[in-house]
């Protein structure tokens, strides 16, 4: 089947992969090699000077298999199964979602840039931009969900280095409380600092609304970033990320990536192959259970407040941002209970069925307390302007049955 005949659901079973090359065999096998032989020397060295860009392919060539570090059958169709979501030219599959993301800004940043970001962004890419690219004379802004299209571009300014702005990188919905970036904003500030020879690059990363609900590239972004570690993977036994983005960009993060050597490897992709056969009915399968799990703590009266996109207020302008950006309210939620951290933690130590652990997008429900677990690092003043109080408890909606889980929680808010 051609990609443009058939959903991507319809093709995850399928596209990208040969039976023919691996005895009929329906599945991919995995390919647990190091290295590929070469049929001849003549091949060998066609192949070393495509990897290398020495030369353009030939309009019949394909680009050989050589060493699982360049290129792997597994990782390859892996990345062309994934380009069909976000409809993008190009992927590149890492072994974590850190991976991803620091393979991208080391590629596209230099010493002496600014790099302006969305706060909160994941706890390991802040301490990367804060701790690290600063040692590379990197300098960082950030800005928030409810600062306007002015208020940012007031920051770029008075940071002193608006004709080194790079990259606006930005996560939205942000981790935990769900607030929402327009990313065609970010497109316009973008080109706004842009200069003909040095393009501001726009970076999404899309971990919260996964593949299927919400794509970036549609709205301007350059890159989309995954970890694949969350819904793509799905079932919390895999850690992996992906970064995509036009042929010519993705072709600069892929050479970076061959010698940070920090690719995925085949059993990963293997593994990711597997569950992106059952990501549309998942993801679907755990926006309609958060829906259901959103409302009903919405009319709890143990709950002060509930963060997800659809039930905020129409005429708020966050929601116009969800309905323009997002095709679903997404899986992952948080609230606030009455009370404070006694009360959020007496709530999780008497959940049943749901468990208490970081991480989502998997098949398992999942709680936390952000305040002191996966934002324990952000400042007590950030944790304030981002309402990440000891009172908030995140939940990732998995796959259960949606009355079991609201039973879970009406025994849990009843033990408060
Ligand atoms: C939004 C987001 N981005 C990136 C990451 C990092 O991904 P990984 O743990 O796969 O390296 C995470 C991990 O929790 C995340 O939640």
């Amino acid at each position: 089947m051609v990609k443009e005949e058939c959903k991507p659901e319809s093709l995850m079973m399928s596209y990208g992969y040969k039976p023919e090359l691996s005895e009929g065999a329906i599945k991919s096998p995995i390919f647990q090699t190091s290295t590929f032989v070469f049929k001849t020397a003549e091949a060998g060295k066609a192949f070393f000077e495509l990897a290398y860009g020495l030369r353009e392919k030939g309009s019949r060539e394909e680009p050989g298999l050589i060493y699982s570090r360049i290129n792997n059958p597994d990782v390859e169709i892996l990345e062309n199964r994934l380009t069909l979501w976000d409809k993008a030219e190009e992927c590149a599959v890492f072994e974590s979602g850190m991976a991803a993301i620091t393979t991208l800004l080391l590629e596209f940043l230099r010493p002496g840039d600014l790099l302006l970001h969305s706060a909160p962004v994941y706890g390991g890419t802040d301490h990367f931009i804060e701790k690290i690219l600063v040692k590379f004379g990197i300098q960082s802004v950030p800005f928030y969900a409810h600062d306007s299209k002015a208020a940012v571009i007031d920051k770029i300014e008075r940071s002193g280095k608006a004709g080194r702005l790079a990259m606006i990188y930005i996560e939205t919905p942000g981790n935990p409380t769900n607030a929402l970036i327009d990313i065609e904003m970010c497109r316009a500030i973008a080109d706004q600092f842009s200069v003909s020879g040095k393009q501001v690059y726009v970076a999404v990363d899309n971990t919260y609304m996964g593949p299927l609900w919400q794509h970036p590239l549609k709205f301007g972004a350059d890159f989309v970033l995954y970890s694949a570690t969350k819904y793509i993977g799905g079932h919390s036994d895999v850690i992996a990320g992906a970064c995509l983005g036009s042929a010519g960009l993705i072709k600069r993060v892929k050479n970076l990536r061959t010698f940070l050597g920090n690719m995925a490897g085949p059993w990963s992709s293997w593994l990711l192959l597997r569950s992106l056969e059952t990501l549309k009915v998942r993801m679907e399968c755990q926006a309609a259970n958060a829906v259901r799990v959103a409302e009903f703590l919405a009319g709890h009266p143990k709950v002060e407040k509930v963060y997800y996109p659809s039930l905020l207020p129409k005429i708020h302008p966050q929601y116009r941002i969800y309905r323009k950006q997002c095709l679903s309210p997404g899986a992952m939620l948080s609230f606030d209970i009455r009370g404070g951290e006694a009360e959020a933690f007496k709530f999780l130590n008497s959940l049943r069925l749901m468990k208490l652990a970081v991480s989502l997008g998997g098949t398992e429900s999942l709680a936390e307390h952000p305040a002191t677990m996966t934002h324990i690092d952000v400042s007590d003043c950030e944790r304030k302007i981002m309402s990440i109080s000891e009172k908030l408890i995140r939940i990732s909606v998995g796959v259960e049955n949606v009355g079991d889980l609201i039973s879970d929680i009406d025994q849990a808010l009843s033990a408060v």
